[in-house]
């Protein structure tokens, strides 16, 4: 009987909405998660037609026509591991850039054109080789419990640093929303 439960071939849980042939992406690299739900939401912007990807997957996107890419800030910059896929993908990518956000905390406070110069011109669209497309930073989450123990530890030890949540779903859809309207 139970064997009857067990698909004979797993596929990956895809969340994509409304899919769609003018083929959108959305790649991501996260480490708490913030980074994933607002790629997310730049997805549901555009009426969930993009398909959505965390780069640890390393996937294909060699299929899309029309890419958005964002990461999640850490010490200035993106994860490593976003760096190695972009290098790796960068011929392949090149025409198809239509986006780029970061999601930092900037101990914070609100976010203005140092934090678009450090975490855009000067950090992703130069790994990509591609300026001149839409770009956004927003602010992020911490939440303790979701980091690494180490880290945990030495994010609890900044004076005045609490668990908070400046993440905003509506900024995200209006990205997605002006992204998409781009193309
Ligand atoms: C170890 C660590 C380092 C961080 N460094 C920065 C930083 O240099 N600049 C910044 O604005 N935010 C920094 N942040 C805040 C994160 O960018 C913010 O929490 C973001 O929402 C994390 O995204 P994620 O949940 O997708 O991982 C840091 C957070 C952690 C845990």
């Amino acid at each position: 009987m139970s064997a009857l439960l067990i698909p004979k071939k797993a596929f990956p849980l895809e969340y994509y909405p409304m899919p769609s042939d003018k083929k959108w992406a959305v790649l991501y690299a996260t480490w708490c998660g913030s980074t994933r739900d607002a790629a997310l939401w730049i997805s549901e912007g555009m009426d969930g037609i993009a398909n959505v990807f965390d780069v640890r997957e390393n996937p294909d996107l060699s299929g899309y026509e029309h890419i958005v890419i964002g990461g999640a800030i850490r010490a200035g910059v993106t994860s490593q591991l976003l760096h190695e896929y972009l290098e790796k993908n960068k011929d392949m990518l090149k025409s198809k850039i239509r986006g780029y956000f970061a999601v930092c905390g900037n101990m914070m406070q609100p976010v203005g054109p140092e934090q678009t110069a450090a975490f855009i011109e000067n950090h992703l669209a130069r790994i990509c080789g591609v300026s001149n497309v839409l770009s956004k930073v927003f602010l992020g989450r911490i939440t303790f419990g979701l980091m690494e123990p180490d880290v945990r530890k030495q994010m609890q030890s900044f004076p005045g640093m609490k668990d908070y949540d400046n993440l905003k779903r509506p900024e995200c859809m209006a990205f997605g929303k002006e992204v998409l309207a781009t193309v």
